[in-house]
């Protein structure tokens, strides 16, 4: 098996999985920056993700709720095939902190089998990392420093021979999980034939190794496109596909040379027709845990778009610059419910 071949398994272990949502809802919301209540009929295999969904409602900001509600009934009365959802990976679909330790990022848990070399990358993480996320920098010169942190580290990579067998044991030893409710809202959108195409700037081939790891399971309407990595006979890295994505060109120019480049080396990040479709679905759900996330859906000409962002530190700092950016905010390391919630107002169970 290839390593982008996770997409088209449909023989892996299904999970047991909570049913998609009954969306007989009615939402009455009340408050523009914290929770808003909501009376639905639950059965009582609902109830945890009730429960679940009202903790994580707990968490989320909201700028404009009157905004919000006309962008859903937009979307809702555009219908799920115009539809698609843009997510971003570390940080945004999996979680911050697992058991009070820091979740890893698709680049961060990478374990070389080369000491030195992991130091040196951990070396680029520490000095970087806190760049990365300073709400002081002005955004031409982060957007310098985060080409240099990902122009250093691809290349520590290749230099310190990574080979494919350390990428999956890698993700064997690592610290990362999805957040809660990542299963139920890609089953719900894979019903509903809603595309996600996960966008990041970390890496597809260890992504793809985590779905494989930790899921154990593929979605038919996930794509990932991110940083892809091209091995040798020997299954040693010698390259890197296509131009470098990092966190703050996530713009119309790394969604446009991602499906077309991807399809002419035949890899599963896209295809022309994937491409057209995308272009197509004209309503957008959006989520990211990064400001800089917001420019995934650049390429797009949308009508409407949906953004929902994950702020995951420095949150007082950022809150107010986040709360301006995404239509929705969750704070604390909140689950997916919230998003599962949203996305059965955007396409009920009964269209
Ligand atoms: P994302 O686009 O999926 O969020 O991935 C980018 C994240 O990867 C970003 O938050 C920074 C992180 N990162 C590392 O943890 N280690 C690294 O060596 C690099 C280059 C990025
Ligand atoms: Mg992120």
């Amino acid at each position: 098996m290839r390593p982008g071949d996770f997409l088209a398994l449909t023989n892996l272990p299904i999970l047991h999985l909570i049913p998609p949502l009954n969306a007989s809802l009615s939402r009455n919301i009340s408050d523009t920056s914290t929770a808003y209540t909501f009376s639905r009929v639950f059965s009582s295999r609902d109830r945890k993700t009730l429960a679940s969904t009202a903790m994580s409602r707990e968490n989320a900001v909201i700028r404009d709720r009157e905004s919000l509600e006309r962008k859903t009934a937009a979307i809702r009365s555009a219908g799920a095939s115009k539809l698609q959802v843009i997510a971003d990976f570390d940080g945004t679909l999996t979680k911050y902190s697992i058991n009070g330790r820091r979740g890893q990022t698709s680049h961060g848990l990478l374990q070389q089998g080369n000491t030195e070399y992991d130091e040196k990358r951990q070396a680029l993480y520490d000095y970087y990392h806190p760049l990365e996320y300073s709400p002081t920098i002005p955004i031409e010169e982060k957007t310098k420093l985060m080409e240099e942190w990902w122009e250093k580290t691809h290349g520590l990579l290749i230099e310190g021979g990574l080979t494919f067998d350390a990428i999956k044991k890698s993700v064997a030893d690592a610290t990362i999980s999805f957040r809660d409710g990542l299963v139920e809202l890609f089953e719900y959108l894979e019903e509903k034939d809603v595309p996600v195409l996960i966008f990041s700037a970390g890496l597809a081939d260890i992504i793809e190794e985590v779905f494989r790891q930790k899921l154990h399971r593929s979605f038919k309407n996930v794509k990932v496109v991110s940083n892809r990595m091209v091995f040798d006979n020997n299954g040693r890295l010698i390259s890197f596909k296509g131009k470098t994505i990092h966190v703050l060109n996530k713009n119309e120019h790394a969604l446009d040379m991602a499906a077309p480049v991807h399809d002419k080396l035949g890899d599963p990040n896209g295809s022309v027709d994937d491409y057209t479709m995308v272009k197509n679905r004209t309503n957008v759900l959006l989520l990211g845990d990064h400001i800089g996330d917001l420019g995934m859906s650049d390429g797009l000409n949308y009508d409407n778009r949906i953004s929902v962002g994950f702020l995951n530190d420095n949150i007082e700092k950022s809150i107010e610059s986040y709360k301006e950016a995404f239509d929705v905010v969750y704070l604390n390391d909140a689950s997916m419910w919230g998003v599962v919630d949203l996305v059965s107002q955007l396409c009920p169970s009964n269209q």
